[in-house]
């Protein structure tokens, strides 16, 4: 049984394994894209139901522009479709989504329909559930670099204010705590540029016998039990934590 005390606050999934689940099945790799999203829906109806409150999906990344021409076509294809028919259900589910990366370097409709499903969100007060598009995680911590500098420039802070707090509102995730919580599917175990300050103490999960598209509830169940089952010290002793939590 999950302890509904010690939900993780923010989840990021890598989802990993869609071209390969798509070859098992001697498809083409954006039938595996497709079949992802089901795994999409899923996720994002238990995080809303047992009340997480940050979702963060790896959906696109940077790198993912060098894929071949029809697959990254496809993948905005897709992502316009499944914003369109998705949506009006995360509304009345009082899903707010956002998105993190460079949404300039999408196609003029892909943005569209995300920028106007951003809006008919905005209001929502449950899971925040962010698409990571066009990001990488190096792409922003550069883009926080050049802000803080520029504000420096122009004596708006001195350098002497730039620390943790300051630097982490100018991330793409703004007011986003850090990650609790990091699954990987498709059984590579790297972080592949995701969220690299964001994942500082997060508690990694690899699932090593499931592809994206196979990924279901109680594999979310899993990974969550398995991070209420580790200790989380934080560069603490053992002792210390228990001792806090006992306080
Ligand atoms: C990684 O699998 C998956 C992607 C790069 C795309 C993820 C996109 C979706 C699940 C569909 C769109 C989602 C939304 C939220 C609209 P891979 O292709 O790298 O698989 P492989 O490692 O087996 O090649």
């Amino acid at each position: 049984m999950l302890d509904k005390s010690n939900l993780p606050r923010h989840i990021a999934v890598i989802m990993d394994g869609n071209g390969r689940w798509a070859k098992k099945q001697g498809a083409m790799r954006i039938f595996g894209h497709h079949h992802g999203i089901r795994s999409v829906r899923e996720t994002v109806e238990t995080c809303a139901e047992l009340g997480i409150q940050y979702l963060t999906l790896y959906t696109f990344s940077t790198e993912n522009w060098g894929r071949p021409k029809l697959e990254v076509e496809g993948i905005m294809q897709l992502l316009v479709k499944t914003i369109r028919e998705e949506v009006p259900q995360l509304h009345k589910n009082n899903v707010r989504l956002k998105s993190i990366g460079e949404i300039n370097d999408l196609p003029k409709k892909a943005r569209r329909e995300l920028l106007e499903a951003i809006d008919m969100t905005k209001e929502n007060t449950g899971l925040t559930l962010t698409l990571a598009l066009s990001y990488s995680g190096k792409w922003e911590i550069i883009q926080a670099t050049k802000q803080i500098a520029e504000q420096v420039k122009a004596g708006v802070i001195n350098v002497e204010d730039v620390n943790e707090q300051l630097f982490a509102k100018h991330l793409a995730t703004e007011e986003a705590p850090d990650v609790d919580l990091l699954i990987r599917t498709g059984g590579d175990h790297r972080i592949s540029n995701y969220l690299l300050w964001q994942i500082a103490y997060a508690e990694l999960i690899f699932m090593d016998d499931v592809f994206w598209p196979e990924f279901r509830a109680n594999h979310l169940y899993e990974a969550i039990y398995s991070y209420q089952n580790r200790e989380r010290r934080f560069g603490k002793t053992s002792e210390q934590v228990v001792a806090t939590q006992t306080a």
